[in-house]
């Protein structure tokens, strides 16, 4: 497994920033954010986006939403070219650091019931299925409508989530 050589930023909507983070999202998502959408997010003061860079190349990005003491992970997605080199390990990891410095106790996210390989990399982090939303996700034209799955992570302080968030740090070689 590749390891990708890749540096964290905060997204604050400069041209190539939005540019990057579109082009992204439209080839991973079903039912894509449109670019005003990621505009109208970096302006959110209860939210925090990270980018995942290599040089001057966007490859990902994480969306953080706070309420309250919960964080929400609303958005994740890596350039399909860049993908399977634990850049999106890198993105969570930093919006876990983000909301632990924000206080968050809790970290939460919905999920398609069909993406596995996204709920395999929730698991690394401690995310546990909890709920299902029926009918989350809207039909389309490739699609039909489909469930979410809900996964919350235990608190942050739990040693057990600690320890599982010091696992992904050892196997991505980033110090706290
Ligand atoms: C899901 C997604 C963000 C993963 O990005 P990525 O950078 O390729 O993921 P990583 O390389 O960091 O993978 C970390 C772990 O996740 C799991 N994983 C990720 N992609 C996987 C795949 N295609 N098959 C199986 N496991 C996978 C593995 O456990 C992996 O660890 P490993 O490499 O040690 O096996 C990416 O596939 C994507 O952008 N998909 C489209 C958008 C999407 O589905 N977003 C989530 C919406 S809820």
């Amino acid at each position: 497994m590749i390891t990708a050589a890749i540096s964290i930023e905060t997204f604050v909507a400069t041209e190539h920033q939005l540019d990057s983070v579109t082009a992204i999202e439209s080839v991973s998502a079903a039912t894509p954010w449109t670019r005003n959408q990621f505009a109208q997010e970096v302006a959110n003061p209860h939210a925090w986006w990270g980018l995942a860079r290599s040089g001057a190349t966007i490859v990902g990005f994480v969306g953080l939403h706070q309420v309250i003491d919960e964080g929400h992970i609303v958005n994740i997605a890596v350039d399909p070219l860049w993908r399977r080199r634990r850049v999106a390990m890198r993105l969570l990891l930093a919006a876990f650091d983000e909301g632990w410095a924000r206080a968050i106790l809790a970290m939460t996210l919905e999920v398609r019931g069909s993406a596995i390989s996204a709920q395999r990399l929730y698991h690394r982090f401690g995310f546990v299925p909890t709920g299902i939303r029926p009918h989350y996700y809207p039909s389309t034209a490739e699609l039909p409508a489909e469930d979410a799955v809900i996964m919350w992570t235990e608190p942050l302080t739990y040693p057990d989530q600690e320890m599982r968030l010091a696992r992904v740090r050892a196997v991505l070689k980033v110090s706290p």
